[in-house]
């Protein structure tokens, strides 16, 4: 069925694509963080593992607010490994890292993610879609947390 919701379908496909790479970097910073909530170690394990655990679970349930908003707009959403890999920007981590470089890794994605995801708001804000703009003002509020915290432990 065509969707008839105010916004032109030339506008809900650039913020779809947009939302889709968005959806991609949450998902790789997910699998990232809890890659680091199951390999970390060192004098501060314990605070870092419970910190990974509660930072990947709120992560998980972002991938499934991102994923709807892109079903919302009118299109399929890619997820498989595949996809995600091509539309990320987050680096991909395959060795174990000393917690330092774990916080600092981290840092660096959620800075990553938020600037990318930036874009897509102002598309958003620009084409009246402000069901997308409000997602992504709370999802920049949540990463800037969480890059808060780690930062804190650095
Ligand atoms: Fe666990």
């Amino acid at each position: 069925m065509e969707l008839n919701i105010g916004i032109p379908e030339q506008s809900r496909i650039a913020i779809s694509e947009g939302l889709s790479r968005f959806l991609a970097d949450t998902y790789a910073l997910y699998l990232k963080t809890q890659n680091f909530h199951w390999n970390v170690r060192g004098p501060e394990f314990y605070s870092l593992h419970l910190l990974f655990e509660k930072q990947y679970e709120e992560l998980a349930e972002a991938v499934d607010e991102i994923a709807e908003r892109i079903r919302a707009l009118g299109f399929y959403v890619d997820a498989s490994f595949s996809g995600f890999k091509d539309k990320t920007s987050i680096r991909e981590e395959t060795k174990v890292l000393t917690s330092k470089d774990m916080l600092l890794e981290l840092i660096e994605a959620h800075e990553t993610l938020i600037r990318g995801v930036r874009k897509v708001a102002e598309i958003g804000d620009n084409d009246g879609d402000f069901a997308t703009v409000d997602m992504i003002g709370r999802r920049l509020g949540a990463h800037e947390k969480m890059a808060w915290f780690l930062r804190s432990h650095v």
